[in-house]
C-alpha cells in the first residue's frame, strides 16, 4: 500500500508538520497511547477541520496536547483553588504520561474545542515526536485519536492513513504506540476526583495518589443527544465484523467461520476450530496484549470472518482499561 502522506518523523518532518499546523493543517501525530489528529489549539477553523475529518458530533470535546506541564497556562485558567490546586501537584506526577486531566478551561482556548464546556481537558505526552512538534509550534495542539468516529482507535501511522488519508495533510509516523489504549481521563475539580475514563495510568495507581476516586455515571448518549457527562459513547471502538467476549474453551459452531483474539496461547485443540487465531501475548502479560489489541482487531475486521471472538480478563491495573474497551466494542451486538 502506498504510505501516500505519511513521513518518518524527523527534526525536519517536525519542522514541517508545525509548519503546516501553523498555517491551519491538520496533522497526525504519534503518542504514546494511540495515534492522534493534530490541530492547532487557538485556530477554530483548523479545528473544524479535525470534528468534519472524524464525523466527529460537536458536543463531543477534544483533549488539549501540551509539550510539558509547566505550559498549563496556555490553556488552563489560574489560578486553581487551594484544593484542586493540591491535587494537580499530586497527578502532574504522571506527566509526561497516559493521563489527561479535566480543569477550569481558559477563556482563549475556542469553545469548539471543549464542546462549549467551562472545562478543558490537556494532557502532556511522553513521546518525543509530540513534545518536539507542540515545542516547535508554540501553541497547544487539540488532538483526539485519529480514527472516523466510533471507529477502533489507531496505533501505527498505516492505520491513520486508512482512517483519515483523504483528510488529512500530513502523518508523522513514530512507530507502532506503546501502551496501544488511550489516555486515562480524570476530572481533580471535585473531590474525591472522579475516574472518567481508565487507562494506562490505572485506577489503582491514582487510589494510591487521593486515597479515593468516584467512577463516572454511565451518562453517555450515543443518539446525539447532549452528553450528561462528557466522554466516550457506549458504542466506540466497533468493528463491523460481530464481536463477542467469550469463554477461553468456547468452540465456534461449523456453520461460522470465526476469527479468535487469545490473551495468551490456548490449547491447540480449541486454536485449530477458528479460522485464525492471533495470540496477543505467550504469557498473558496485559501490558502486551493492550499494545497489540487495536491493532489485533482492525486486521481481523478487514478479513471477513462471520464473527470475531475474543478473551477477556480481570478489572485489575491496565485489565481494566482492556475491557472498558471491549465492551464498549461489543456493546452492539449484545442484544
Ligand atoms: O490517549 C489519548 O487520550 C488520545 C491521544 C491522541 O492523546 N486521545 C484521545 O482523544 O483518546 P479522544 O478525543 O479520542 O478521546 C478524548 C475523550 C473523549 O471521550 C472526550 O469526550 C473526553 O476525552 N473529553 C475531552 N474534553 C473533556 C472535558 N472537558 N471534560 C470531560 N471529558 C472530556
Ligand atoms: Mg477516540
Amino acid at each position: 500500500m502506498s504510505r501516500g502522506k505519511i513521513v518518518a518523523a524527523t527534526d525536519e518532518s517536525i519542522e514541517q508538520a508545525a509548519h503546516v499546523l501553523k498555517e491551519g493543517g491538520i496533522v497526525g501525530v504519534p503518542t504514546e497511547t494511540v495515534y492522534g489528529v493534530a490541530a492547532c489549539a487557538l485556530n477554530s477553523s483548523a479545528v473544524e477541520r479535525i470534528f468534519a475529518a472524524k464525523g466527529r458530533p460537536a458536543n463531543n470535546p477534544l483533549i488539549v496536547h501540551l509539550a510539558s506541564s509547566d505550559s498549563l497556562e496556555q490553556a488552563v485558567q489560574f489560578p486553581l483553588g487551594q484544593k484542586t490546586s493540591e491535587r494537580l501537584e499530586l497527578v502532574a506526577r504522571f506527566w509526561p504520561g497516559p493521563l489527561t486531566v479535566v480543569l477550569p478551561k481558559l477563556a482563549t482556548i475556542p469553545a469548539i474545542v471543549t464542546a462549549g464546556r467551562e472545562t478543558v481537558a490537556v494532557r502532556v505526552s511522553r513521546h518525543s515526536v509530540m513534545q518536539k512538534l507542540i515545542e516547535s509550534c508554540g501553541f497547544p495542539l487539540a488532538a483526539p485519536s485519529a480514527n472516523r468516529s466510533q471507529a477502533v482507535s489507531p496505533t501505527t501511522a498505516e492505520h491513520v492513513l486508512q482512517e483519515l488519508g483523504d483528510r488529512i495533510d500530513l502523518i508523522l509516523d513514530g512507530g507502532e504506540c506503546d501502551w496501544g489504549v488511550e489516555s486515562t481521563i480524570i476530572d481533580i475539580r471535585v473531590s474525591p476526583p472522579r475516574l472518567l475514563r481508565p487507562g494506562g495510568v490505572t485506577r489503582e495507581q491514582l487510589i494510591e495518589v487521593f486515597g479515593s476516586l468516584s467512577d463516572r455515571a454511565e451518562t453517555d448518549r450515543s443518539d446525539g443527544a447532549p452528553l450528561l457527562a462528557p466522554g466516550m459513547m457506549k458504542e466506540h471502538y466497533s468493528p463491523s465484523t460481530p464481536f463477542y467476549l467469550v469463554d477461553r474453551l468456547a468452540l465456534p459452531p461449523d456453520a461460522l467461520q470465526v476469527a479468535r483474539i487469545a490473551f495468551s496461547p490456548l490449547p491447540e485443540e480449541v486454536s485449530s476450530r477458528f479460522a485464525i487465531t492471533e495470540t496477543l501475548s505467550n504469557s498473558g502479560n496485559l501490558t502486551e496484549v493492550a499494545h497489540r489489541l487495536f491493532a489485533a482487531m482492525r486486521r481481523l475486521d478487514q478479513l471477513g470472518f462471520d464473527q470475531i471472538w475474543c478473551d477477556s480478563c480481570e478489572e485489575k491495573g491496565i485489565g481494566l482499561a482492556i475491557m472498558n474497551r471491549l465492551q464498549r466494542a461489543t456493546a452492539r451486538f449484545r442484544s
